[in-house]
Order: structure tokens, then C-alpha cells, then sequence
């Protein structure tokens, strides 16, 4: 699962003897990894299929759910987006603030789960939040998406299928996303991704998903 600056070549860092914590529902857990620069989700940019996304859609209030360290913060700031981004490691926010420069304060350290947006959102932004926890808490994140934006609003990204018993990164079943999704959202548009890292690479796909009313 390692990019090329990565200090491991396991699929599932959890394989590796070098860090203490293992849960990763746990900030420490994230903080850890970030410390030592150990992050083979991080694409070091922002992917093409957000970039065309922002290109052809109207600005709107978004929120990025597990930030790490933050790349499309800045393109979307630039593009005029009011965007907050949100981590609850420290170590995540401290990396994200040193990326992002003048738009540091953009990042806010947060939980997800009981972050309170101070403007209605219009999309969430996701990428490697829901494949790096747990399956347990799937179905939390799925409610707390449909809390935070109301009919009309967006969800979108990149979602990892995968069938591995081990994670993170924990993919799902498509089928799976679907029958978690389904109450809420629906499915308005989906695209190959052509430039995954390593990790990510034939197993993820763009998708948006419209809040129902
Ligand atoms: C695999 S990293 C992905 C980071 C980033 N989205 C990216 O694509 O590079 C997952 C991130 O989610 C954060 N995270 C996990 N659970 C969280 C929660 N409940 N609230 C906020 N951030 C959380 C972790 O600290 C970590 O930075």
C-alpha cells in the first residue's frame, strides 16, 4: 500500500511492529502514523476527478471530514469555495496547516461525529475518511452525512472497494454502499479515477450522491 516515500511496503500498517496504537476510531491512532510520516493514503495533491468537479460545479459551503493533510483546501479556496476541513488528530491539523499556508485556517481540529458546521453545507468532500474506519462505524457516518446536509446537497468523492478482511484501508462492497446509502442519498454521477495511488489503484471510483428530501 506504500507510495514511494513511504517508510513501509505493508498493505495494512497494522502488519507493521512500529506503532503502539492500533485502534483507528482513536486520534492517537492517526497521530501517530502522521509523526512518522507514515501516510500511504496521502496523495501529496489533489485528484483530477475534484478538480474536474470544481470545474464544472457551482462554489458551495463544503465540509472535508478527515482531512489528513488537507491538499484540496487549497484548490478549492482558490476556486472561490468557502471550505472547512476537519481532522481530529493534531498531528493531521499540524501537517494540513503547514500545506496549506494562507489557507490554514481553513483546518480545524474537530470530530466528525459531533462537529457543528456554522453555515448549511452544500457538499461533503470524501476521500479515505469512510475506508479508514472501522466497518462497525459505517453506519454512523452514513447518518451523520445525511445530518449535516440537508435535501439537494452533495456528497462526493472517492469511495475504495475492496474485499479484504483488514484495514485500513478498509474497503466495501458496492453493494454494501448502496444499501447504506440508499435511504438518503442517491447516486446523481460516477466516474473512473485514472490517477490512484498505489493503494487505491482499479478498486476506487469517483461518485456523487444527491441528499434526498
Ligand atoms: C486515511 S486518512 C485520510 C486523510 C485525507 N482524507 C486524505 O485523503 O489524505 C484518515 C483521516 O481521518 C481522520 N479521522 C478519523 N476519524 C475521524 C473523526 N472521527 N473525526 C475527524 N477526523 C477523523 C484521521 O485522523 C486521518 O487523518
Amino acid at each position: 500500500m506504500a507510495k514511494p516515500d513511504s517508510k513501509s511496503d505493508s498493505k495494512s500498517d497494522d502488519l507493521s511492529s512500529k506503532f503502539s496504537h492500533r485502534d483507528p476510531s482513536h486520534p492517537d491512532f492517526w497521530s501517530e502514523r502522521f509523526e512518522q510520516d507514515f501516510m500511504p493514503w496521502d496523495t501529496g495533491g489533489v485528484p483530477q476527478a475534484l478538480q474536474q468537479y470544481v470545474a464544472r460545479s457551482k462554489p458551495a459551503t463544503t465540509l472535508i471530514p478527515g482531512c489528513g493533510s488537507g491538499h484540496e483546501v487549497a484548490l478549492l479556496s482558490e476556486a472561490g469555495w468557502d471550505v472547512t476541513a476537519i481532522d481530529f488528530s493534531s498531528a493531521a491539523v499540524d501537517a494540513a496547516r503547514k500545506v496549506l499556508g494562507k489557507w490554514s485556517e481553513r483546518v480545524l481540529q474537530a470530530d466528525f461525529f459531533t462537529y457543528q458546521p456554522q453555515q448549511p453545507l452544500g457538499l461533503i468532500y470524501e476521500r479515505a475518511f469512510l475506508c479508514a474506519l472501522p466497518p462497525a462505524k459505517r453506519a454512523a457516518i452514513v447518518s451523520r452525512w445525511a445530518e449535516l446536509l440537508p435535501a439537494g446537497a452533495t456528497l462526493a468523492g472517492f469511495f475504495f472497494f475492496d474485499d479484504a478482511p483488514k484495514g485500513p484501508p478498509f474497503g466495501i462492497s458496492r453493494a454494501e454502499l448502496e444499501r447504506l446509502l440508499h435511504a438518503d442519498f442517491e447516486l446523481a454521477g460516477e466516474q473512473e479515477v485514472t490517477d490512484s495511488i498505489a493503494v487505491f489503484a482499479g478498486r476506487e471510483r469517483w461518485m456523487e450522491w444527491r441528499r434526498r428530501a
